[in-house]
């Protein structure tokens, strides 16, 4: 398996191809938290956060095994999300891999922290979730921040399906 930081110059294809496979891992991995037919993203999305280097892909044998936005949020600190692995793959280490590209990435930058956010249920618990969490925590992730997203994030109020809270998840990198 490689992994590679798509360059600006990416065909609209694998742009395509990114996008339908975080749509379609999230809408399962997402199930119950929003409305119907909600797309956690979009081509034209991810078109700018390859444009901006910041969408990471593995392929094995040419294919799109899964992929990971990593961006940095200020001079200390990297962020990942959107992170997706192909469900024809999963548990063979892709997401793993992925998310040690965008520390090392981030390290590599002069980043001393790593960032990423979950979306929860804030009333029951989602399997997908709860193996988030737990997965997070075994590679070094600690929650330093817990809000409503209604509260944090007005505009995505009507489309969610149940109250939600995100959680902020950071691991030193030193
Ligand atoms: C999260 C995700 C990327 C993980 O990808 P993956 O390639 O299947 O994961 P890996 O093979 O790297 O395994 C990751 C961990 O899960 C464990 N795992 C994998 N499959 C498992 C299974 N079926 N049951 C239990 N644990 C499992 C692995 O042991 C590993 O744990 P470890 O690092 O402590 O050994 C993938 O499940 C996914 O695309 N989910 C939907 C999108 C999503 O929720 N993204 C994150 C939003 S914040």
């Amino acid at each position: 398996m490689e992994i590679e930081l798509l360059p600006p110059s990416a065909e609209r294809a694998v742009i395509e191809r990114v996008t339908a496979l975080v749509n379609h891992v999230y809408a399962e991995s997402e199930k119950g938290l929003w409305r119907e037919n909600t797309d956690r993203t979009s081509a034209e999305e991810v078109a700018g956060f390859v444009a901006a280097g910041e969408i990471a892909a593995a392929f094995a044998d040419g294919e799109l095994a899964g992929s990971v936005r990593v961006q940095r949020l200020d001079e200390a600190t990297g962020e990942f999300g959107m992170l997706a692995a192909d469900p024809a793959r999963r548990g063979l280490g892709v997401g793993r891999e992925l998310v040690r590209f965008a520390e090392q990435a981030s390290r590599a930058a002069g980043c001393r922290e790593m960032q990423l956010e979950l979306l929860v249920p804030r009333d029951w618990t989602h399997p997908s979730k709860q193996f988030l969490a737990e997965w997070y925590g075994r590679l070094g992730y600690r929650v330093t921040h817990r809000a409503g997203l209604a509260e944090d994030y007005p505009h995505l109020a009507p489309s969610l399906a149940t109250p939600c809270d995100f959680l902020v998840y950071r691991k030193d990198l030193a």
